[in-house]
């Protein structure tokens, strides 16, 4: 028997050694006893990290809509899959059970399909929290195509490149979408995108908001009628374990965000079986997750491991503060959640309104609470603790990334004695290792050093969509035989991990991974803007804000600053999105440079902190006087 479901901490070391002693051996018997296989794997696991190339469970063939719908039918078909709250408190929540999941998602794959989608071809998904988006990513998933979901608040301009680079056939989208008070006009966006994407074919459109919209001939059509008309039984589309799911981007710290790509089979049987274990689900729980699907969070812990379970997962389509900040404790009284996963910015956020709103409800229910996208401060994890937990609820600080696929440093509830601000311990399977600027690991506890990986696991990314080569740069080529995180992490005197945050370029603002590239590209096309410098200073509700070093071009006439501030973050918006406005901007008349003409970003990061005694060794900059200039700025804005 494998031990899918750990109960103690001594039972996680036991399992902890022996997944570590022979991975294979260990996640064969996971995928063997708790999954369904059309073919078994000829090979359980083959890796090169010099190609790289990973290889888990070669030879099988499955479906993974199979194991998240069908196989649920026979004893769980009148269970609620997915129950989905809406934007607005007064509409009623819906609940679809296993087998009205199964209806729906047969239905839109049997459009897809009517519409020339075949396996291996990418579609992307740009679509609101509503159950379309569930379903259509199981659609894809049941015919063999690639789904490739772009967040429903990222830009026209992000949208197109996302769409061009994976060569998507296909858009999913809505009329709109509702966003707490206001309604955004989806279609319109994705109007604009496809301007420059001459390889769509058809879009898709669900109705949600009822708005006037743009249907162009030959190319839209409404997903209503088609839905209404098609087959309510699809056949599943046999599979290889190392086929493609889904591509899913994610910013890199220069260039085009990666489009990175997730196979099946081993995707799979980590996504569940982290999922049973990081939130203890049991057989009748109400388990909420409130992140996006547009996000890996949610395809892997809304979507995919809470249905391969069995499990019931809620999908809500608003924000946090709609009608008021009482919204989550709203949804957890009504919907008795027993599992709570967010995000510390979040909770920022909330505990920023005071105790009054958490306290109207009755939040009994809660049994395990989580935390992902960043590390949680001391004083969130306590508020979160106390006010919400009531000091009854484990918080399980998760650390993982759209690489990973899955969970991969947590505690485990009820097992792993937790400690504020630590991700604590490795999840079974996984090796980490610290290492020195020298490529060596550091061994020994109380240590610090940059985070990697030594072995694979079964839903590691692939590879990067169309560029292998940066695939390797990215990770593989740091240390020597090890997947690097990009992020630094300290291993205390019990040897519990603390993720410290990233070493590259790379910001998570609100727990949004933003590259500093794109949006200094965004910036730089400002025609007053001749250079400029992103970096992230603390921000106390979003963990980390953006500010902004600009010069301007030297033309003779004077620029009024409050105005090329605004037209720049509107130019983020245009390209990006609003998150990645900048809360702050510096006009400055030079960036600090190494002589090599590099710009020296430790040194803007430290003056943008305050930690102006911090700039480290400034005897290779270019021009040392800029720096003082900075900081009376930076000062004087204080
Ligand atoms: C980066 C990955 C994993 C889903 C959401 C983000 C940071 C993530 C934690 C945590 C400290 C965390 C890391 C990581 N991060 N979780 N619990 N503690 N840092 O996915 O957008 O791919 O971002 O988020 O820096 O590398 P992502």
């Amino acid at each position: 028997m494998s031990n899918y479901h750990i109960k103690n901490f001594e039972e996680y070391f036991q399992v902890y050694r022996k997944s570590v002693r022979n991975p294979a051996s260990f996640w064969e018997e996971v995928a063997e006893e708790h999954f369904t296989w059309q073919k078994r794997w000829d090979n359980v696991l083959s890796w090169d990290f010099t190609k790289p190339e990973i290889k888990w469970f070669e030879g099988a063939k499955l479906n993974i809509t199979e194991n998240c719908i069908d196989r649920h039918l026979w004893s769980k078909g009148d269970k609620t899959a997915i129950l989905f709250e809406p934007n607005d408190p007064n509409e009623p929540a819906e609940k679809i059970t296993y087998r009205e999941l199964h209806t729906r998602v047969c239905k839109f794959a049997n459009v897809l399909k009517s519409r020339g989608i075949k396996k291996g071809d990418r579609v992307c998904i740009y679509l609101p929290m509503i159950p379309e988006l569930a379903v259509s990513v199981l659609a894809c998933a049941r015919i063999g195509a690639v789904h490739s979901v772009v967040f429903a608040g990222f830009s026209s301009t992000a949208l197109s490149t996302r769409i061009v680079d994976c060569d998507a056939k296909m858009v999913l989208t809505s009329d709109g979408s509702y966003r707490g008070s206001k309604t955004i006009d989806l279609k319109g966006i994705v109007d604009e995108a496809l301007e420059d994407c001459p390889g769509v074919e058809s879009v898709l459109v669900a109705k949600r908001i009822d708005s006037e919209i743009n249907m162009k001939e030959g190319r839209d059509e409404w997903l209503q009628p088609l839905l209404d008309e098609a087959d309510s039984e699809c056949e599943i589309e046999i599979m290889d374990a190392e086929d493609p799911l889904f591509i899913l981007y994610t910013s890199g710290s220069t260039g085009m965000p990666k489009g990175m790509l997730h196979t099946t089979a081993g995707y799979m049987v980590y996504t569940a079986y982290t999922f049973k274990n990081v939130f203890q689900y049991r057989e009748d729980d109400i388990y909420w997750c409130t992140a996006d699907i547009g996000w890996i969070t949610g395809h892997s812990y809304i979507v995919y491991g809470p249905l391969a379970n069995g499990a019931t997962t809620v999908m809500f389509e608003g924000v946090p503060s709609y009608p008021d900040f009482g919204r989550f404790w709203e949804i957890v009284e009504k919907h008795k959640i027993n599992q709570f996963y967010t995000a510390p910015t979040a909770v920022r956020a909330l505990a920023k309104h005071g105790t009054e709103l958490v306290e109207k409800y009755d939040l009994s229910s809660l049994k395990v609470l989580g935390s992902v996208g960043e590390p949680i401060n001391e004083e969130a994890w306590h508020w979160y603790n106390d006010n919400v937990g009531k000091k009854k609820c484990p918080i399980v600080d998760t650390w993982w990334q759209t690489e990973t696929g899955g969970i991969m440093i947590t505690p485990i509830p009820f097992s792993t004695p937790t400690k504020p601000t630590y991700a604590t311990l490795p999840f079974i399977g996984i090796q980490p290792a610290l290492m020195d600027e020298n490529g060596e690991e550091i061994h020994g506890n109380q240590v610090d050093g940059r985070l990697c990986i030594k072995h694979p696991w079964p839903s590691m990314a692939r590879t990067i969509w169309g560029n292998h080569q940066r695939y390797k740069d990215t990770y593989f080529s740091a240390y020597e035989n090890k997947y690097f995180t990009g992020d630094g992490a300290l291993r205390d005197e019990v040897g519990y991990y603390r993720i410290t945050g990233r070493v590259d370029d790379v910001i998570i603002v609100s727990g949004h991974n933003l590259g500093t590239a794109p949006i200094e590209d965004a910036i730089n096309e400002h025609n007053a803007v001749a250079e400029s410098a992103i970096v992230g200073f603390p921000h106390d509700v979003k963990g980390n804000a953006l500010c902004g070093y600009i010069t301007l071009k030297d033309t003779g006439e004077s620029r009024d600053h409050t105005n090329v501030s605004k037209e720049v973050n509107q130019l983020i918006t245009d390209r990006i999105g609003p998150i990645a406005k900048l809360d702050k901007i510096y006009f400055v008349s030079g960036l600090p440079k190494t002589r090599s003409g590099k710009i020296m970003r430790r040194i803007l990061r430290k003056i943008s902190a305050h930690e102006y005694n911090q700039l480290g060794d400034t005897s290779t900059l270019l021009d040392p006087t800029v720096v003082d200039e900075i900081k009376e700025l930076v000062k004087a804005d204080a």
